[in-house]
């Protein structure tokens, strides 16, 4: 039976110790465990696959079809690492679900685990997350004494161990491949792919990488079953997505909405508003590698990942950071490309270049005001990063770029030289 709540994820967010095992197991938590061993691990994969849950770390990759990828024949064991990194500029959902649900991250860990068979899990996350850190590794510790996890976990003859490793603060390791240098003890740079790391992964074996807000999705699924997962969302998006909201609105935080859920209520009714009345002008939908959106395309768009194509942007992590009309776009872009320009691990010449220059054009527009020429030489640039590298950091400066240059063009023409007393006002 579905129940009646309206959400999957953070039924328990906000609850008094809702972290712990005891309120975990009072409300309803490690059910779909015992169900989970009754099941052979393909009809696991094929229920996952049914539900249409999608990877929620950016990509959008269907997760059953992901680990049915998985070779069972190599005579390797198979890894599960959970993408718990979370470094996306804007993005701050996985943070909620470890710190408030750890033991659904863990339920999601084991199902994911069997269904792949897999016996070794490996949570990867964010070095500066401490508080979530604590929450996962008492959950993980309180587990292990009840017999969650390790040997003949649930008495069923399936044994599980999972391992917590925390990051060194490096943006790039919450690339999937980078994440398993950095986990083999390497410096954490991408891997060229193929090979995919379900085929050559983790210390050359088999590996499923999963982000924490997908694997959190699998209780419900188990529990429910693929059918009532796709009463979420759309068909084509089906479920719930975490979306973190920030900047200019009146009341900031993570929210779960259906996916196909309209930005502009998420903006205007959930999230109180644009800050001091004053008018939006733009909206980073989905972490702040998306190509950005326009004041119109909020009138239209709904969260879900074809509507967001269709506007020309991504649904990626679902980071929301809204922007009223006070804020100057260019200084707004030249903020993302030091990011990515710090953040580039240097290994492709497109992304450790170009990501440099497109920072220095930009602060030399804001220093000494800009020409056309230096529009279209951003361009180039952009043109020259997308697609051209080992991973996709280049594009996710490369596509803001093109998109802010695109929907805010009056914003660079302020600063084109001549016009410099605005450009005056930012101190770099
Ligand atoms: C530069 C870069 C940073 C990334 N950072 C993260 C991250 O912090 N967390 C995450 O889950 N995925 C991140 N990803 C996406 C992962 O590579 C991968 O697609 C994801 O972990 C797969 O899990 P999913 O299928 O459940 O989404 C990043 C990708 C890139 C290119
Ligand atoms: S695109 Fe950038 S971050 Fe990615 S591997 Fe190449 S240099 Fe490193």
């Amino acid at each position: 039976m579905v129940p009646s709540m309206s959400l999957i994820l953070t039924n328990r967010v906000g609850q008094p110790e809702s972290y712990t095992l005891q309120v975990f197991e009072k409300t309803g938590g490690y059910q779909s465990v015992k169900k989970l061993f009754s099941l052979q691990p393909n009809q696991v994969i094929d229920e996952v696959k049914n539900s249409g849950l999608r990877g929620r770390g950016g990509a959008g990759f269907s997760a059953g079809l992901k680990w049915s990828f998985v070779p069972q024949d190599t005579g390797k064991p198979v890894y599960l690492c959970v993408n718990a990194d979370e470094s996306e500029p804007g993005t701050f959902k996985d943070r909620l679900l470890l710190e408030d649900d750890p033991h659904q991250l863990i339920e999601g860990i084991i199902i994911a685990c069997y269904a792949i068979r897999s016996h070794t899990a490996y949570i990867y996350i964010r070095g500066e997350f401490d508080l979530p850190c604590q929450r996962i590794r008492s959950a993980v510790a309180e587990a292990y004494a009840k017999g969650y996890l390790g040997k003949n976990i649930f008495k069923s003859g399936y044994d599980l161990d999972v391992t917590i490793h925390r990051g060194a603060g490096a943006y790039i390791c919450g690339e999937e491949t980078a994440l398993l240098e950095s986990l083999e003890g390497k410096k954490g740079q991408p891997r060229i792919k193929p090979p995919f790391p379900a085929v050559v992964g983790l210390f050359g074996s088999p590996t499923v990488i999963n982000n924490v807000e997908t694997l959190s999705a699998l209780p419900f699924i188990i529990n429910h079953g693929a059918a009532a997962y796709r009463r979420f969302g759309t068909e084509k998006s089906p479920g719930t997505k975490l979306f973190s909201v920030s900047g200019h609105v009146n009341k900031p935080g993570v929210l779960e909405k259906p996916l196909g859920y309209p930005l502009k209520d998420l903006i205007e009714k959930d999230c109180g508003g644009v800050l001091g009345g004053k008018r939006l002008k733009a909206v980073v939908p989905g972490g702040s590698s998306v190509p950005v959106l326009n004041a119109q395309d909020v009138e239209t768009v709904k969260l879900d990942y074809e509507s967001l194509m269709q506007h020309g942007s991504m649904l990626g992590s679902g980071g929301v950071i809204v922007l009223h009309e006070g804020v100057d776009m260019l200084w707004a872009l030249r903020n993302l490309s030091r990011f990515y320009a710090h953040e580039s691990c240097g290994q492709c010449t497109p992304c450790r270049e170009g990501s440099g220059w497109v920072d220095k054009i930009l602060v030399r527009f804001l220093r000494e005001g800009g020409t056309s020429a230096d529009i279209e030489l951003l361009k180039d640039i952009s043109n020259n990063m997308m697609g051209k590298t080992i991973c996709v950091l280049a594009d996710a400066l490369a596509m803001p770029v093109l998109s802010y240059l695109k929907k805010f063009p009056e914003d660079f023409a302020a600063h084109f030289r001549g016009k410099t007393a605005q450009a005056q006002m930012h101190v770099l």
